[in-house]
């Protein structure tokens, strides 16, 4: 009866404002906040695969096997915007102008 009653108690702590938890697949789960992350361990044995990667790892999900939302930004070439000037000839109308980006796919 305790041990029922704690592991409701742990598991509404779990789903108390968890973002993560009723995605169902990985690209669900990468969607729904920057904060989940996704478990393909195929030994994990817990329900919920997508949750935050610190719970992942509590409930032994391989480190190996979480796909997060890591998204890199770098900002490689940033001058500001101006109009065509004789001296250089070029005109800059975006900003900015290289960038490198990393986006995360699921597998
Ligand atoms: C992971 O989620 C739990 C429960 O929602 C939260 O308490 C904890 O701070 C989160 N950890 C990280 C690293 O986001």
């Amino acid at each position: 009866m305790v041990a029922v009653l704690l592991v409701l108690l742990k598991s509404n702590k779990l789903m108390s404002d968890n973002p993560c938890i009723f995605e169902d697949t990985c690209e669900r789960c990468l969607r729904a906040d920057i904060s989940c992350a996704w478990c393909t361990d195929k030994l994990y044995e817990m329900r919920y695969r997508c949750l935050n990667h610190s719970q992942l790892l509590e409930f032994g999900c391989h480190p190996d096997h979480i796909y997060e939302n890591e998204p890199k930004l770098h900002i490689l070439e940033d001058s500001d915007v101006h109009d065509y000037v004789s001296a250089n000839s070029q005109a800059v109308q975006v900003q900015p102008q290289r960038v490198y980006l990393k986006l995360v796919k699921c597998l």
